[in-house]
């Protein structure tokens, strides 16, 4: 059987179904944490869901087993696809590698090591794989950290020696420079000075005006407030209500 079966257009981008994670920590005798308990939402097409809640609820266990950094002990992540809708959760891992090429961009809360790479190639090179021609991409990430305000004397330093911010710019830049369908963001602001901030978000607002979808982990009620359609808040690996941005008191938001 393939892995897509073919939606209808009205289906919701993503359908998070009975997601549980659960982790077994061996070195701890065989102790069990639960990450996700019986986690259920949709993501329309076009909105930015906002995942807020305390330390330890559960908010990056939860974007990575939509990215499938994570595989979720049961539970489906229904994505609907241009070829038709493919589970998340189970699907292969060919599958999962051409949808983080083509479709899924992803940054984690706590940057990864770089390669010893130019930023603006760290950038530009993911375009150029995809197809694009070496100059045309080094302009769109010169362009996209230009945006970001990293200073033009750091493009073609290595990462590694940046400091938390700076990388943090590097690392929302090179998710988001392939334009993708669905973006799942780690508390990609939380680095940033406050003007640094609001430029990452304008950048966001014009991906959503171009119709991408984004789900994005965020501890600043301000971010929340300037971008989210609507918030999901989690508790204890659990979803403790799900609902439009203005319905939420600001206390929730934090
Ligand atoms: N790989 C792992 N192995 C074991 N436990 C894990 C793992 N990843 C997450 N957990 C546990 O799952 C729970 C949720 O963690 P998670 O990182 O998802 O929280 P969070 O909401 O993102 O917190 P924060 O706001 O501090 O980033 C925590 O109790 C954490 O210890
Ligand atoms: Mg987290």
């Amino acid at each position: 059987m393939s892995e897509f079966e073919s939606a209808p257009a009205s289906t919701p981008l993503l359908a998070v179904e009975n997601l549980h994670k659960t982790f077994d920590m061996h070195a701890l005798g065989d102790k069990r944490v639960v990450g996700l308990e019986d986690v259920s939402f949709a993501v329309e097409r076009g909105e930015f869901l906002a995942v807020v809640g305390e330390s330890g609820s559960g908010k990056s266990s939860l974007l990575k087993c939509l990215y499938r950094t994570y595989e979720p002990s049961s539970g489906r992540v229904l994505y609907a696809g241009p070829d038709g809708t493919v589970d998340l959760a189970s699907c292969d891992d060919r599958t999962v590698i051409d949808l983080r090429t083509k479709a899924i961009g992803y940054t984690s809360q706590f940057l990864d090591e770089i390669p010893r790479v130019p930023a603006v190639d760290v950038v530009a090179r993911p375009l150029h794989e995809g197809g694009m021609a070496v100059d045309a991409a080094r302009e769109r990430a010169e362009m996209l950290l230009s945006r970001l305000r990293l200073p033009e004397a750091l493009w073609e330093a290595y990462p590694a020696t940046f400091s938390g911010g700076e990388r943090q710019r590097v690392n929302l830049a090179q998710a988001i420079a392939p334009k993708p369908r669905l973006l799942l963001l780690d508390e990609p602001t939380s680095a940033l000075d406050p003007e640094t901030r609001a430029a990452a978000i304008d950048l966001l607002r014009e991906f959503l005006d171009d119709g991408t979808t984004i789900v994005g982990v965020f501890h600043n009620r301000d971010v929340v407030e300037a971008v989210a359609d609507r918030v999901v808040v989690l508790e204890d690996a659990r979803v403790r209500e799900i609902g439009p941005v203005e319905a939420f008191d600001r206390e929730v938001i934090a």
